[in-house]
């Protein structure tokens, strides 16, 4: 099949080809095997690309095959490695929903933990990532230049993927694939296999959230023509919308979805809601962005928000014409974030921030009313001890800090959003369309910082 293949970590246009023979997945029990009609790209992906993550990422359940265990649910399952990617255990696992993840076997040598020995669990800032991110002019002085030096090994043996983790130990901005690492965690297409009591069928449409996304999975991605994922990950697509756009909706609005659930003070338009007489604030930073877009309208369609967001001249509009029909529209170039913080001390009930920094943790005390929820998504900037300090702060003032949340993937969240497509209360805004060999300049676009909604990768006809 043809797929996008990863052979080290470095700029995409050098370390991503387009080949046409990779091997079709094969799909095991509980798996469905997909056509692929469509992907997107995150910038999740150019991270992993570029090798900006944490050589080992939280394990996503659903994948316990390949421990000899399973139990078909979805969600993170974030243990030590959580901790390493900078995640916030807790509320990750609240993410998760449903049953607890089983531990991994207890090592006879390993003290105990606090929690393992009937006390509280000691909470920890997260860490963050080990390996400095390897950008060309990064503040920590990055050698990224060095792996140009490195000699280039087979990516495709076993002995190579050995070779790579041992020299990723001696130079950590450069790691070689597993033999044919493919990558993307969205995807829109039809079942062409599956269990034959499984919940979808061959024929059906699909979209999901998987874990190719990350590095240090053994399965393939979506940059393909067919992927094999548990089927608890998947949803039937939105009926309303062609099936090439649902490819843009599911990292995007699962990590709006997932992490908005989490704020204790907001209550769904279905569960009674604030009322219209008093419905919630919420500040959605990054509005025109692949995850500022959806939780806008999530915003609106799930807890009758009024809502304001934050996006750059050129997207005013945009923010505030419809899908998004943001009720105020605030251009971060043109007003600081002191001076919005002044502007608007205490009205909102809820901030959704994938920015960070000065304009996102500084100022989510001063915007958030008594009772608020700073929800906070991690990313590549996060960092543990800042988090830590504005979790501490905002609790004192009694307002609630939820995060750095990371996105898992979860076919019944993903049923709610078609639901809502369908509806006509969410609809993915397209930026571009690429065909699978424009995978690496769309990674670098998005890189850049600045696309509108999402670039769809568009792998088959319907
Ligand atoms: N933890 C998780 O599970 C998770 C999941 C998804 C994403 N993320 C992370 O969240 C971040 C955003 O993801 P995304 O998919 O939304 O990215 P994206 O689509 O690439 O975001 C691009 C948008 O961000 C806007 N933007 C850039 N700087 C801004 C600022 N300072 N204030 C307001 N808007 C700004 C741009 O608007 P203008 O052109 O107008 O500036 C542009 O429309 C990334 O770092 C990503 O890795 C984390």
């Amino acid at each position: 099949m043809k797929a996008v293949i990863l052979k080290q970590t470095g700029p995409p246009s050098e370390v991503i080809a387009l080949t046409p023979d990779a091997p079709t997945p094969k799909r095991a029990p509980g798996d469905i095997l997909v056509r692929v009609i469509a992907s997107a790209v995150n910038p999740v992906e150019y991270k992993t690309v570029r090798g900006m993550l944490p050589a080992k990422m939280p394990k996503v359940r659903g994948r316990e095959r390949e421990r000899g265990e399973r139990d078909g649910g979805g969600g993170a399952e974030v243990g030590e490695a959580g901790a390493d990617a900078g995640i916030d255990e807790k509320n990750s696992r609240k993410i998760a929903g449903g049953a607890r993840p089983r531990p991994p076997p207890a090592c006879p040598l390993r003290r105990p933990s606090r929690a393992a020995a009937g006390g509280r669990p000691r909470w920890r800032p997260p860490r963050p990532p080990r390996s400095p991110p390897c950008r060309p002019g990064h503040p920590l002085g990055c050698k990224h230049g060095q792996q140009d030096a490195l000699p280039a090994l087979p990516a495709t043996t076993r002995a190579g993927a050995g070779l790579s983790r041992a020299l990723s130990l001696l130079h950590p901005h450069t790691r070689l694939a597993p033999p044919l690492q493919i990558l993307a965690g969205d995807v829109a297409g039809i079942v062409v296999e599956a269990d034959p009591d499984g919940p979808f069928q061959p024929g059906t449409p699909v979209f999901a959230m998987t874990d190719g996304f990350k590095w240090d999975v053994d399965e393939h991605g979506c940059w393909a023509e067919y992927v094999s994922f548990p089927a608890a990950w998947a949803a039937a697509a939105p009926s309303s919308i062609p099936l090439a756009d649902a490819a843009a909706l599911p990292l995007v609005a699962l990590t709006a979805y997932q992490t908005l659930a989490l704020a204790p003070n907001l209550k769904k338009v279905e569960e009674g809601g604030s009322g219209p007489a008093a419905p919630p604030r919420i500040l959605v930073h990054a509005g025109a962005g692949g995850v500022g877009h959806v939780g806008v309208q999530l915003a609106r369609a799930l807890y009758g928000a009024e809502v304001t967001s934050t996006a750059g001249p050129a997207n005013q509009a945009f923010l505030k014409a419809e899908p998004l029909g943001v009720d105020e529209a605030v251009d971060y170039k043109a007003v600081s974030p002191d001076e919005f913080a002044k502007s608007h001390a205490g009205a909102f009930d809820a901030i959704l921030d994938v920015v960070g920094g000065a304009q996102g943790e500084a100022t989510a005390g001063a915007l958030l009313k008594l009772g608020g929820t700073y929800c906070h998504v991690f990313n590549t900037a996060t960092d543990g001890e800042t988090t830590a300090k504005v979790k501490a702060a905002l609790e004192a003032e009694g307002k609630a800090y939820v995060g750095p949340t990371l996105v898992s993937p979860d076919g019944p969240a993903l049923a709610a959003i078609a639901a809502l497509v369908d509806a006509g209360k969410l609809k993915p805004i397209i930026a571009s369309r690429v065909a699978l060999d424009g995978v690496a300049a769309a990674l670098e676009e998005v890189e850049a910082g600045h696309v509108r909604g999402k670039i769809v990768v568009e792998v088959a006809k319907e």
